[in-house]
């Protein structure tokens, strides 16, 4: 089979991209730990505020530096809105929606996930800098969506 030879440095330039990309994939999921949230929990829509752990929203130590943080998205808010966590803690975030499909974004970490409802997603993030952090819906939900944030308070 003949192959012109500008179509053989096509080829081989299209194969080349795809191997540097899946190894850049790789490598963000293996040395950088960067992956999509892996929750497959449900939780019925209709009852979240009635479903524990979702009925008391909040922040609960498991151990020593080790918490875990239960959030509800809705139109237009977080609960709780406010948290605070002591500095060094390795916090895993439970989250889910009691409406409509809401983002939950905290910039300068590693937690970047959906808020949907009937599931509950989770993701965890080591807390090595004190300060504020801002929580914010990323996922246009309705008319309000530009108020609806939270703050995380790191000291
Ligand atoms: Cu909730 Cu945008």
């Amino acid at each position: 089979m003949q192959i012109h030879r500008y179509e053989r440095w096509w080829l081989i330039f299209g194969l080349a991209m795809l191997v540097f990309f899946l190894a850049l994939i790789g490598f963000a999921a293996f040395a950088d730990n960067i992956n999509p949230p892996t929750g497959m929990q449900q939780v019925d829509p209709t009852k979240v505020s009635e479903t524990p752990p979702f009925d008391k929203p909040g922040l609960r130590k498991l151990a020593d530096g080790s918490y875990e943080a239960y959030y509800v998205a809705e139109v237009f808010e977080f609960i709780p809105r406010e948290l605070t966590i002591p500095v060094g803690s390795k916090v895993t975030f439970y989250v889910t929606s009691a409406d409509v499909v809401h983002g939950f974004f905290i910039p300068d970490t590693t937690i970047n996930m959906m808020a949907i409802p009937g599931w509950v997603n989770q993701e965890t993030h080591t807390f090595t800098r004190p300060g504020e952090y801002l929580l914010i819906c990323h996922e246009y939900c309705g008319i309000d969506h530009q108020d609806m944030f939270g703050k995380i308070e790191v000291r």
